[in-house]
């Protein structure tokens, strides 16, 4: 276990910057990227609107140096990362897009067209769709409707309208991409290997705070059975919110977001098996053509913002209620593999929670894997219902699976809920009555009523009890009406 690096080294733009936060005294390890680029390095572009993810005026661009040696770009809400995430990164913010020819500044091709279509008025919410138009021009060819679409789905604007930001980014789609950062790749590429190459885990302690990022599974484990006390980190997204909202201190953390191991996504035989801190983003784009029950989940959830921050292991080790990937977990009869140092179990997500935000993790021990088995046979279905599609929590989430014998019967059915209880949770009253009949309408109504009174959810701002019964038997419905469709019955 390494303790005694605390430096901390990335590129803000080009420039190299070191922080060693035991001489950096104003700097904490849960300082936020925003607050570090407007106040330590001056950079007054990136705005702050909510502090808490939901806006986008916040959002920088990230470079990261994959396995393959090339950059990785992706956008963040600066607001709810802290600063030890930018190691061995590279930053970009909006004062560096634009280059200077002749002591004149030239726009770079997203932000002259964002001026071509007018698309800013008050100019707030501007720097954090430039650097979202950025982020799509450096990732993505010519990209679709759906794709400009998830790539501004976290900024929000209160007063030009969508349309012609929207239309920015569709005229610049088409152009050439060579801009500077073309240029600039391989000398950007060899600093960030130079700095991976002499970085150590990082291990900060203050009179009233440790943080420990290590760079091994085995690292983290290690530390966790020496400090059980110390709380896991992933990509922050919930646990920042601590901190920006509600002003708490997090006295001790163990970051796992520099481990590689944790980042996998590896296809077995008739498995597939997935790293905890793999982002929802990365997840998303990995299956596409495999699980798309799972993707369509993925697709709304948060902002792509927020998925290339939030991992799955964090999704399930906050053990929300609400966490959407969990019903099509369930669905898919997905495991969580559970590590402490020398030991290791596997354990079906159902047993895993065990009542609100209460799961069966001990405190020294980490989700280090999800395996998701996967059967042909079987249709899988998820629904997300919420009163935004994009940037909203669920109000009822829905992961379903149905297999059928040849003579259209019920062989094995899964219907598992998310906000219909303190747990993510299966209907099991109503898949044991449906176990055996013959898939039919009137069998589905009948199955509905058992249904509604199967769960005793609550009413809150999102929606009444009964409104929420109401969603989870129709549900049901729709699952029913889509597979008829699929099936040709
Ligand atoms: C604006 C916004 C929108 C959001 N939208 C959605 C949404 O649509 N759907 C949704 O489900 N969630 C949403 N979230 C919540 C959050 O993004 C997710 O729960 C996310 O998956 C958390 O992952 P993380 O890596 O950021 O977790 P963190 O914040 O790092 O950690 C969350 C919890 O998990 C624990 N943890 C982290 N990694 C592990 C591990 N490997 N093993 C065990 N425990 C671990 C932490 O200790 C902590 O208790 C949203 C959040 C924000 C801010
Ligand atoms: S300030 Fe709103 S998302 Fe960061
Ligand atoms: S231009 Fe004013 S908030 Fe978008």
């Amino acid at each position: 276990m390494e303790q005694n690096n605390s430096i901390i080294q990335f590129l803000l733009n080009e420039e190299l910057r070191t922080i060693d936060f035991r001489k950096e005294k104003d700097l904490s390890p849960t300082t936020t990227v925003l607050n570090y680029v407007r106040d330590f390095a001056h950079y007054k572009g990136v705005k702050e609107g909510c502090a808490e993810g939901d806006c986008g005026a916040c959002t920088l661009v990230i470079a990261e140096l994959g396995d393959d040696n090339e950059l990785h770009y992706k956008t963040i809400t600066s607001c709810i990362v802290f600063l030890p995430y930018l190691n061995g990164k590279q930053l970009f913010t909006v004062e560096y897009l634009g280059e200077k020819e002749n002591g004149e500044t030239q726009l770079h091709p997203v932000q002259e067209a964002l001026v071509k279509t007018n698309g800013s008025q008050c100019g707030y919410c501007t720097p954090g769709f430039v650097m979202s138009l950025f982020n799509l021009y450096k990732t993505i060819d010519n990209p679709n409707q759906e794709e400009v679409e998830q790539a501004l789905s976290g900024n929000l604007c209160r007063c030009t309208g969508y349309k012609s930001i929207l239309d920015a980014a569709y005229l610049f789609r088409d152009l050439p991409k060579k801009d500077k950062f073309s240029v600039l790749k391989e000398k950007d590429t060899r600093e960030l290997q130079q700095i991976a190459a002499n970085s150590a885990d990082v291990f900060i302690e203050r009179e009233n705070e440790a943080y420990y990022q290590p760079k091994t599974l085995k690292s983290a484990l290690a530390y966790k059975n020496k400090y059980p006390d110390s709380v896991l980190l992933g990509g922050a997204s919930d646990l920042a919110l601590l901190k920006t909202k509600k002003h708490q201190t997090l006295p001790h953390l163990l970051d796992l977001s520099h481990i590689k191991e944790l980042q996998s996504i590896n296809k077995y035989e008739d498995y597939w098996e997935i790293g905890a801190g793999v982002s929802i983003e990365q997840l998303r784009i990995a299956f596409g053509n495999y699980f798309p029950a799972f993707k369509a989940m993925l697709d709304v959830f948060g902002s792509q913002q927020i998925r290339n921050l939030a991992t799955l292991g964090g999704n399930l080790g906050s053990g929300s209620p609400i966490g959407d990937t969990l019903p099509v977990l369930m669905a898919h009869q997905a495991e969580l593999i559970i590590e402490s140092q020398g030991e290791r179990r596997a354990e079906k997500l159902e047993d895993y929670l065990l009542g609100y935000r209460k799961t069966s993790l001990t405190p020294n021990e980490i989700i280090t894997k999800i395996r998701l088995p996967f059967d042909e046979s079987e249709i899988i279905w998820s629904e997300k219902v919420s009163k935004r599609r994009d940037l909203d929590i669920s109000t009822v989430s829905a992961g379903f699976s149905l297999k059928l014998t040849k003579d259209k019967k019920v062989q094995r059915i899964i219907l598992a809920y998310g906000g219909m209880a303190a747990i993510t949770n299966r209907a099991y009253q109503t898949e044991e009555f449906l176990l055996g009949k013959t898939w039919t309408k009137p069998v589905i109504e009948e199955a509905m009523e058992i249904l509604k009174e199967e769960f005793t959810p609550l009413s809150d701002a999102r929606a009444e009890a009964e409104g929420r019964k109401i969603l989870a038997k129709n549900l049901l419905m729709k699952f029913y009406l889509e597979t008829i469709n699929l099936l040709g019955f």
